[in-house]
Order: structure tokens, then sequence, then C-alpha cells
């Protein structure tokens, strides 16, 4: 039953491979640029394999999902007594899968077609950790998400800063799967103070990594004339913290060929 690689190496093109040993200037160490917060980059997926891996994904867990909706709050415009005081706290309707939970039902069907093994996989935070340009810790949460017709996040920054260790910043990358179905969704994120950059993340294979916090919203899925019962976007995700300075490097994922390097701090 399984179908995803037990490497997340192994799902990699050639350029995928290139960046994950260091060897693609252009995209190592691409987060340490302080004004670059985001990285979207095609073409290193293999794109069959992760079609396969989509479907199987798809087939094993898209009747364990659990709603996560947050909307608008109903008194947010008749609570208001000032005139253009309105806030807008994050927003969201997406399904998910309960990773963290080694008895829920998406657990089970995660493992059965490979996906935890893959997620928890050396490989796959070594490419965040060679595009972050930072040493990781080997401890990395992971999550899967599936956007269906008119799913969507609202603006927000997914700033921690109750968390001493997320607060300073920290890293996520995200794979998206997405059924031929989609029409189309979007990644809208901050530039200069503005929400005017925006990218298409209805890829199959397409992979982003962030370092965060920033703003950003995803937009509405939209999905192909008849087609809503098969659209859907996956996105398979890994938190990555920081390592500490002085971390034990058993516990830690450096960039690749930077094993000696510290974690770049303050940039
Ligand atoms: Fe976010």
């Amino acid at each position: 039953m399984k179908r995803f690689p037990a490497e997340f190496a192994d799902l990699l093109t050639a350029k995928g491979r290139r960046i994950l040993d260091g060897r693609d200037t252009s995209v190592s160490g691409a987060l340490l640029d302080p004004a670059r917060r985001f990285v979207s980059l095609q073409g290193v997926v293999d794109a069959t394999r992760a079609a396969a891996c989509r479907d199987a994904l798809d087939t094993a867990l898209n009747d364990t999902l659990v709603r996560m909706e947050d909307p608008i709050p109903f008194d947010s415009i008749s609570g208001m007594t000032m005139n253009y005081m309105e806030l807008l706290p994050k927003t969201v309707r997406v399904r998910t899968a309960l990773l963290e939970n080694r008895r829920s039902r998406s657990w089970r069907a995660a493992e059965a077609v490979g996906l935890t093994t893959m997620l928890r996989s050396d490989t796959f935070a070594a490419f965040a950790a060679s595009v972050s340009g930072r040493v990781l810790r080997r401890k990395w949460g992971i999550q899967v998400l599936c956007y269906g017709p008119g799913d969507y996040s609202g603006p927000h920054n997914d700033h921690h800063p109750e968390e001493v260790e997320a607060r300073d910043g920290y890293v996520d990358m995200h794979v998206s799967l997405t059924m031929p179905g989609v029409d189309h969704q979007y990644l809208v994120y901050e530039k200069d103070g503005h929400l005017s950059e925006m990218t298409r993340v209805s890829t199959v294979g397409g992979i982003t990594v962030y370092r965060l916090p920033f703003w950003h919203y995803t937009t509405p899925l939209l999905a192909r004339r008849g087609k809503e019962d098969q659209s859907r976007r996956w996105v398979l995700l890994g938190t990555f913290l920081d390592a500490a300075p002085q971390a034990r490097p058993s516990s830690t994922v450096p960039p690749p060929g930077t094993g000696a390097r510290p974690p770049a701090r303050g940039t």
C-alpha cells in the first residue's frame, strides 16, 4: 500500500537534488536574506511521482480529515464604535489530518501510505535547511492540510511571540499536491508593507519555503466547473525551529556543506 518513498530525496528531480546537496547557489541559503521571506520552487519534485503520491493520499486520507473553521467574528462590524477601527483576526476554512495523535484515523492512513515516514525523513529536513541556510532542530512538526472548493486562509502572520524558541523566526516548508479538478489557488504575501505579491500554489509538487513570521494569505480554492468533487489541494507541511547555538550536532540538521557553521542569528 505504501506510495510515498521513505526518503524525501527520492521524490526529487535532478534540480531538486542539487538544492538538497547545496549545489544550487541561487536557492541554497536564499532565506538568509532578510528581505526574502519566501521561496517558491518548481520542477524540484518529479511530477509523475508526485501525482501518484497525491492520488494515494487522496484515497487514504480524504475521509479521515477534520474541519478547521474560524469565520469572521459575528460582531466584527456591529461591535464597532469608531470609524475605520475594524480589526480582523485570522480567519480560515480548511481540513486537516491529526498526525500528532497516533490513535487517529488520519495517522493510521498516513502511516499506511508511507507519508509520515517521508515527512520524518532526514532529507525532508535537509531540504528545508538548505533553502533556509540555517541549522535546524532535528525534532520538527509535521502536518497535512487539504483545501477544497472555497477553502482559504485570511491574512495572518504566524508570529508566536509567546514561544521563546519561535519568536525570533522559524522555517515552514510546504509541498503542494493539487488535483486536476482545481482551477487555481494563490498565496498573497507582503512586500514593503503591502500585500502586493502573489504566487500560484495550486501546483503538483511545487515547494514553498517560508521564513516566518510575515503577512500572507491563501486565496479561496477555485474548482474547475463541474469538477468540484475532484477539486482538492493537499499540502504537506514541516515546521522547523532554529537550532540553539550550543545544540549538540546530533540534535540538529545543518545546511549541506556547512555542518560546522553556527546557526545564523539576527539576520
Ligand atoms: Fe500561514
